[in-house]
């Protein structure tokens, strides 16, 4: 199988992750101050894959082709497809089907991370045998996924997507690897009870006639980004592999552990203290920031402390009179201080914002 294409899935409409995804895409949601949906296009390079095509939804997708490009950055040649509903992870492959013809190919979903990368596993199905490679995990919450039971040789014999009663916890994860037989499986089954052609039956369609599918357990962590605590987590385990750099100003300051500071951030009399990035153009002052922190470019911190949150670009935050954490903020958000009378909580949050008070 030389010609192995990779299809990413960047649909969808991230309701877990609102209000954020209100104005953005999931898949563009940062950890540690990168779009979630780049890691899986820099895997997919890594494994030798040249031709990925992304899946968009109608709403965000202009955004993704905005954010990824042609591809060329990542050294990949990038097609865009647009899947007019999010009518299931199935129904998003038969949308593929002009762009991935009789290729065998990787699909890994847009708002899933994993540590290992996948180049040992592309290259071990692109010797070929099977008709699908799918990785799979332990969790303690499998009613929430995909989960499959395994037969004594390790072969793949029942998925179940989301069952009440999971048979194992061992969950599906979102990178499969597919010959080009998942396409007449994808048009044979029937929409589950939530509306969508589920990948999870179209692998067990594969399963029930006699084709071959395997499974590789993950070794290192896997995460789902679909909700903040996912987000938070996937920020504490990508930060955790920080290699610290300055290339910011540092100026009274005290910088501990591994930290990132980017091009034109200026940091003064404060203290960071690391496995944090701090992005391009932004300021810290009088401030501490405290491990296992995310600050995106250009904003601006005065007089507060922040420990284990995201702010994504262009966020204000002054003169808080507590520690922040296990935060996450989206563009240009302001918390500050109001100077006018009467002294008052005065909010604009958007739609399905939380706000949590000591
Ligand atoms: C999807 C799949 C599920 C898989 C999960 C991994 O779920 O349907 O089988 O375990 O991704 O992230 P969804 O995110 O659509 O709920």
């Amino acid at each position: 199988m030389e010609n192995l294409k990779g299809l990413i899935l960047s649909g969808g409409r991230g309701t877990r992750l609102r209000p954020i995804t209100h104005t953005s895409a999931k898949q563009l949601v940062p950890v540690a101050n990168k779009p979630v949906l780049f890691y899986g296009i820099e895997a997919m390079a890594a494994a030798g894959i040249k031709e990925v095509g992304i899946i968009i939804a109608p709403e965000t997708g202009d955004e993704i082709r905005e954010a990824a490009g042609d591809g060329s950055r990542f050294g990949v040649s990038i097609t865009y497809i647009v899947q007019d509903e999010p009518a299931g992870l199935a129904h998003a492959v038969l949308t593929a089907e002009e762009f991935l013809g009789d290729s065998g190919f990787v699909m890994y979903l847009g708002d899933n991370l994993l540590q290992g990368g996948i180049e040992d596993l592309v290259a071990n199905f692109r010797s070929g045998g099977r008709e699908a490679l799918i990785l799979l995990t332990p969790v303690p919450d499998p009613e929430n996924y995909g989960v499959a039971e395994l037969g004594p040789d390790g072969g793949v014999v029942r998925l179940v997507e989301k069952p009440s009663n999971p048979a194992t916890d061992l969950a599906l994860v979102g990178v499969y690897m597919f010959t080009s037989a998942i396409l007449a499986a994808a048009k044979a089954i029937d929409p589950s009870p939530r509306g969508e052609l589920e990948i999870t039956d179209a692998i067990q369609h594969l399963v029930d006639n006699g084709m071959r599918v395997e499974s590789h357990i993950v070794e290192g962590w896997w995460k789902d980004t679909g909700r903040i605590d996912d987000m938070l987590e996937a920020n504490r385990l990508v930060l955790g592999a920080l290699i610290p750099r300055n290339d910011g100003e540092v100026i009274d300051s005290q910088i501990e552990g591994p930290v990132i500071i980017e091009a034109g951030a200026r940091i003064e009399r404060s203290i960071v203290r690391g496995p944090t990035i701090i992005g391009a153009g932004t300021k810290l002052t009088d401030s501490y920031i405290g491990p296992y922190s995310a600050i995106a470019d250009n904003c601006e911190i005065e007089r507060s402390e922040i420990e284990h949150s995201i702010l994504l670009d262009g966020s204000i935050v002054q003169d808080l009179p507590g520690r922040m954490e296990s935060s996450l903020l989206g563009r240009n958000v302001v918390i500050a201080r109001d100077p006018r009378q009467p002294a008052a909580y005065r909010f604009m949050v958007g739609d399905n914002s939380t706000v949590g008070l000591p």
